[in-house]
């Protein structure tokens, strides 16, 4: 009789112990969630970018005219891109193989994204934030561009091209027009 009853008291000493390790476990999950949302509030995420997703094509950096690729001071290229349903402006992106490239893009709608086939490019397009993506191509190539959030009807046709051509095939290009694109191609 006594036997069983230290049994039992042995076992539930250690279920008591379980509880409260259990316990401190979710205390330590929830002081984490806590403290990451204050720290959060307290510190947002220093480039976060906004944009007025109504007025891209009136003015500022997303309007038309300067969508498609322009080359920097320093020789870096930067990439802007709208993705609306169901299309990306411009069409198809042409830029420089190895060459670092600063992708600048939003959506004028909805949630859109895309990635570049074979490549490490993957973007979330939100509207009202601009999403910035560093990319580097070593080879050229075509690749596509398709949109990878569903955005209603439309999102399986929604896709673009991205050319990666060389330096001097670029270069070349640049000289004739400010924003590059190569959609009047695709
Ligand atoms: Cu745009 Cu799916």
């Amino acid at each position: 009789m006594s036997d069983q009853h230290s049994a039992a008291h042995a076992a539930e000493q250690a279920e008591t112990r379980w509880v409260w390790i259990v316990a401190a476990i979710i205390a330590l999950l929830l002081g984490m969630m806590a403290y990451m949302s204050l720290h959060w509030i307290t510190m947002p995420p220093q480039r976060m970018e906004t944009v007025n997703p109504g007025t891209l094509h009136l003015a500022g950096e997303f309007v038309e005219a300067n969508l498609g690729s322009a080359t920097e001071a320093d020789g870096s290229i930067t990439v802007r891109l709208v993705g609306s349903q169901y299309s990306f402006t411009p069409q198809c992106v042409v830029v420089p193989a190895d060459t670092p490239i600063v992708i600048r893009a939003t959506s004028a709608d909805v949630v859109h994204g895309f990635s570049v086939t074979g490549t490490n490019v993957n973007v979330n397009l939100v509207p009202g934030y601009v999403s910035t993506f560093h990319a580097h191509f070593q080879k050229t190539g075509d690749h596509t561009m398709p949109c990878h959030e569903f955005c209603g009807i439309g999102h399986a046709a929604m896709w673009a091209h991205v050319k990666v051509v060389d330096k001097d095939t670029y270069a070349r290009l640049a000289q004739k027009q400010g924003r590059l694109s190569c959609a009047e191609h695709s």
